[in-house]
């Protein structure tokens, strides 16, 4: 473990578990395969689906023969847009209810004949067994009458349109005039990046078991949103949301693949109730790619001029990104360009192009991840126009307020980030000619970044339970993917009552629950943070109210704010009562209360707060590279990050969660594209063989560090791991492939073709 805090403050409150490193409630579960995943409910009956995948990229089926596949033994039904039952379409998006969020796509599978992209569904095949459902699949023929496709983000970029603005961000942005300052800049670099799509490949690939009973409908899914999952099925399916009920217990991992419903569900849920059986489908890896959206391609303009001291005089940034023809939604590319750099002159624009390709979706700080690779790499580029070192110049210009909207930036410590990173990494010691340092035959490279994600936080309803005994049960309808919420969450019960951890239970991923947040957006632990405090907050003041009023209590008389719960019960100075002791002298064998947020009440607040205060997770990242100098092959060999993220929660699965964000970007930076075939927007390479994620042997250790103060602006201080550290990553590399090389690139990945 190689978390070590800096300039660590006490958080207000009790901090008995907050902060330490506490290992998962649910690994041991995990470990020992006594978890159990979405695919692995066994129901009597239970029927198998495959799907059946378009091979055009746009058109119309014109016919479908599904005679060989049905005649194979075993099969129970083969669905397609002829005989399926109808879903009704998806709801139109709208930030005010956050679950429209969950339609991947708005094409209404089997009720249409319109392909509107390659890997499409358009049949469904179910059958006794996985095998055969998957063989009959193969048989089903479609025909198609094709249609012209654009599925070339670079040959289209000329049909792109401004992307709309939403409460959660910006678009565009103009403050003086920067193409001016930037054409009458002393010094300027002017660059054109590219980065290729990105597809989603966590390690449990999308699973669904569908059971109907009459009207009622459960499923089993692996989701990071059980409360948009239930009203987008209750949406399609016609029936009431309380007939619906999303269980999701356990998730091999999100990134925000797992943030839409996506075609396997749908046409799980679909599939059960066609066949009256319940019904399974596991996605195989190629049908994610298939049906599950990624990363925009995108291409990139920063140009960034600079007098002679250094300060920033213009920032250009623009971008183009694709949608799909049947939906996806606009990334925030500039987001970080918007917060980072003071300068006077300032211009953003992000627009988009409709492609006839599977809709885009969040993955993991989606437009941050690919936008801070430009920003980053021309602030890197500009250093040695400069002939400054990279560091000083980011800090030379680090604003006092936002750069464009004036406000104050809640709780910034970029300056204490890069000071503490560059003194553990060793940054003096970095001879900044380009190829100037080498270990043997590598050439050795060093580079910095910078990384940010906003942070914000989406209401939570939260119960907590006291029993007789001394339990504590706290109950959301959030979701545990792997990054420590089930642990975190109960941290922090424990702290706020006084309590053992050993003696909180917590249960989430059940939709029956209390709405809980979405795990996206890296909000769900502030959001439920919120809901613990104040449920426990309420329960405190309810125990008080049984016993202040009894005679003989030593809590007679007493007021919420002179009571304090430790030690299992509550206490003013040396006199208290345990939890026990008040509910037998109150004759109650539990007590419970609720902490409810409303959807209207947090718009209006982040609203508010957005005119107030720009919020936002940060980071310096520390890449050093070894490049072969003949082969030119990449090797990361060492990394750290340091984070200001506010408190820290789990000290063990902050890291983790910070560590596992650094590794994706590598992947970024080095090996992750996903090629699509220009004539037919068939996805080339769907799978782990030929999509190309990090394995251990490319990874160093990586250190972080979190400066971990509490942001005195959210709840317990805390601001989102989720996904700040995927950000800076990719130019932190690129940076440090120029130190080593000389040469920029501008085209991710970095391939070694690119360098030869
Ligand atoms: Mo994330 S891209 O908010 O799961």
């Amino acid at each position: 473990m190689s978390v070590k805090y800096a300039e660590t403050e006490q958080a207000t409150g009790a901090t008995k578990y907050v902060g330490q490193a506490i290992d998962r409630v649910d690994g041991p579960a995990k470990t020992t395969g006594e978890a159990k995943f979405a695919a692995e409910y066994p129901y009597p009956g239970l029927a198998y689906a495959a799907l059946v995948h378009a091979t055009v990229p746009r058109g119309r089926i014109t016919a479908i023969d599904t005679a060989e596949a049905s005649a194979v033994r075993g099969v129970i039904d083969v669905l397609t847009h002829e005989n399926a039952p109808p879903m009704k379409p998806a709801p139109r998006t709208s930030l005010l209810d956050p679950s429209t969020l969950a339609s991947g796509t708005p094409v209404n599978y089997l009720a249409t004949d319109e392909v509107h992209w390659n890997g499409q569904p358009v049949a469904v095949v179910v059958a006794e067994t996985p095998e055969t459902a998957r063989y009959a699949a193969s048989l089903v023929r479609p025909s198609y009458e094709g249609l012209p496709a654009a599925v070339d983000l670079a040959a289209e970029q000329h049909n792109a349109v401004p992307q709309k603005g939403n409460l959660l961000g910006e678009t565009s942005a103009d403050k003086g005039d920067a193409q001016a300052a930037l054409a009458a800049a002393l010094h300027s670099v002017d660059l054109t990046f590219t980065t290729p799509p990105h597809n989603h490949n966590a390690i449990e690939p999308h699973a669904t078991t569908a059971v109907w009973d009459g009207d009622r409908l459960t499923v089993h899914e692996a989701t990071q949103s059980i409360t948009w999952m239930r009203r987008h099925l209750a949406q399609r399916f016609g029936v009431p949301e309380k007939n619906v009920r999303v269980l999701s217990p356990y998730v091999g991992g999100g990134f925000g693949g797992k943030g839409s419903v996506w075609a396997g569900t749908l046409l799980a849920v679909l599939a059960a109730r066609a066949t009256g059986r319940p019904v399974r489908l596991a996605l195989t890896r190629e049908g994610v790619y298939h049906t599950v959206g990624g990363r925009t391609g995108s291409i990139q303009r920063v140009a960034l001029a600079a007098d002679a001291d250094g300060a920033l005089t213009a920032i250009l940034h623009t971008s183009v990104s694709r949608t799909g023809r049947g939906g996806g939604h606009g990334e925030q590319i500039t987001a970080g360009t918007r917060h980072l750099y003071a300068a006077p002159n300032i211009h953003l624009r992000q627009s988009t192009v409709r492609l006839d390709l599977l809709p885009n979706t969040f993955m993991r700080a989606p437009g941050e991840s690919i936008g801070t690779f430009a920003l980053e790499s021309a602030v890197d580029e500009l250093a040695c126009e400069l002939g400054l070192d990279p560091v000083e110049l980011r800090l030379r210009n680090e604003p006092d307020r936002d750069p464009l909207g004036g406000q104050k930036l809640a709780h910034r410590r970029l300056r204490e980030a890069y000071a503490l990173g560059a003194e553990r990494f060793g940054w003096h010691e970095r001879d900044p000619r380009p190829g100037a340092m080498r270990d043997g035959r590598w050439l050795v490279g060093m580079g910095v970044a910078t990384a940010y994600h906003p942070s914000m936080r989406m209401p939570a309803n939260v119960t907590v339970r006291l029993d007789a005994d001394g339990t504590v049960v706290v109950r959301c309808g959030l979701q545990e993917m792997g990054m420590g919420t089930a642990t975190v969450l109960g941290q922090m019960a424990a702290d706020e009552l006084g309590v053992p951890l050993a003696s909180v239970r917590v249960e989430y991923g059940d939709s029956d629950l209390p709405v809980g947040p979405g795990a996206g957006g890296s909000m769900q632990t502030a959001s439920a943070a919120a809901g613990v405090q104040d449920a426990a907050a309420k329960l405190k003041r309810t125990l008080l109210g049984l016993v202040r009023r009894a005679p003989g209590s030593p809590l007679r008389g007493r007021r919420p704010d002179e009571v304090e719960a430790r030690d299992g019960g509550l206490y003013a100075g040396a006199a208290g009562q345990t939890y026990a002791e008040i509910l037998k002298a109150a004759g109650r064998g539990h007590v419970e209360v609720e902490s409810k947020a409303g959807m209207l009440g947090f718009v209006a607040r982040t609203l508010r707060e957005r005119r107030r205060l720009v919020r936002a997770a940060t980071g310096a990242q520390f890449c050093e590279v070894r490049v072969d100098p003949d082969t030119m092959e990449v090797r990361v060999s060492r990394w750290l990050g340091v984070f200001d993220v506010g408190t820290v929660i789990n000290a063990k699965t902050a890291a983790s969660q910070l560590r596992g964000g650094i590794v994706m970007g590598i992947g970024m930076a080095l090996s992750e594209q996903t090629l699509i075939d220009h004539r037919s927007g068939r996805v080339m390479n769907a799978s782990l063989s030929e999509y190309h994620v990090p394995v251990h042997a490319d990874i160093p250790h990586i250190d972080v560090l979190c400066l971990d103060e509490p942001d005195s602006t959210m709840p317990m201080g805390l601001r989102g791991v989720g996904e700040v550290s995927i950000t800076g990553v990719a130019a932190a590399v690129a940076n440090a492939v120029r130190h080593a090389t000389g040469r920029r690139v501008l085209d991710l990945p970095i391939t070694l073709d690119k360098l030869l």
